[in-house]
């Protein structure tokens, strides 16, 4: 399943990302416990924006919600980066959405593969998941202190055990060929540089930016038969985001937004 290959070039890294503030600031593991999870702690000591936690195994990969991450030696990209946007926390979530497009932008530039994006930013090839992003917030009301953008992308893996090759995927699984680890990550970390910098500079034009070209690269942004996993749950049909960058489905009984839980089909 992981190719031996595939190591990290930090030096080509640091050439390949000039003019962006990761340049020196990647600090690499062979193994960790949660990149997402250092980076917080870090961030919260004064680490600066622009550090990339970039591990070739995870023991303790954090997902969204109370879901883990598994992150086999060598098989993934797993990596965090930390980012000081200058928006309000109440924007935060259009970052979370910039790096769904990031990502399916790197995939598309290394692999000439399209992905397909489910609210808020899970990365698909057809109805199987490759790609899943945590973005971790510490923030004022008024103010976002820092925030962690943790990616994890399935590379090597050829193919996937049991029930889980229904719904999971990897460039590898799709071409039958490897792609490289360090490819991919340069062009998602110099995307995901130019999408927070867009944020930053003008958050609403940037905004409606993202929202447009997520309803060209999503075919779960609008009119899909979805199930939200909030609460009880609920069945409906996907209406576009609202100011925020939050999911609304029309249900029978009215619009609802969806705040917290993921959507999945029917
Ligand atoms: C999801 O549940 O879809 C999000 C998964 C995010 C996984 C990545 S791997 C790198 C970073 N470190 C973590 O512990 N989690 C994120």
């Amino acid at each position: 399943m992981t190719n031996p290959e595939d190591d990290y070039d930090l030096p080509a890294l640091d050439i390949a990302l000039a003019g962006t503030p990761f340049v020196g600031n990647i600090r690499y593991f062979p193994s960790i416990h949660s990149t997402n999870v250092l980076a917080m702690r870090e961030a919260e000591e004064g680490a600066p924006e622009g550090m990339v936690y970039l591990a070739d195994e995870q023991t303790a990969g954090r997902g969204r919600g109370a879901h883990g991450w598994h992150s086999a030696r060598g098989a993934g990209l797993y990596v965090s980066i930390l980012l000081r946007p200058q928006v309000a926390p109440a924007d935060i979530l259009w970052l979370s959405l910039a790096a769904g497009l990031a990502v399916r932008e790197a995939v598309r530039q290394v692999t000439s593969l399209e992905a397909d994006i489910r609210w808020p930013n899970d990365l698909l090839f057809g109805k199987k998941k490759f790609c899943g992003i945590l973005t971790e917030l510490n923030a004022e009301v008024t103010r976002v202190r820092h925030a962690v953008v943790g990616i994890g992308i399935n590379v090597h893996q050829e193919s996937f055990p049991g029930e889980l090759g229904l719904i999971a995927s990897s460039p590898r699984s799709e071409t039958g060929r490897s792609w490289a680890r360090q490819d991919l990550l340069i062009a998602l970390l110099q995307s995901l540089y130019r999408e927070a910098q867009a944020l930053s500079a003008e958050t609403a034009r940037a905004a409606a930016n993202i929202l447009s070209r997520l309803e060209g690269a999503s075919t779960w942004i609008r009119g899909r038969q979805v199930h939200v996993d909030e609460g009880p749950g609920y069945s409906g049909v996907t209406a576009g985001l609202d100011a925020r960058g939050f999911l609304r489905v029309r249900t029978a009984q009215g619009l609802r937004t969806v705040h917290s839980g993921g959507v999945r089909d029917e």
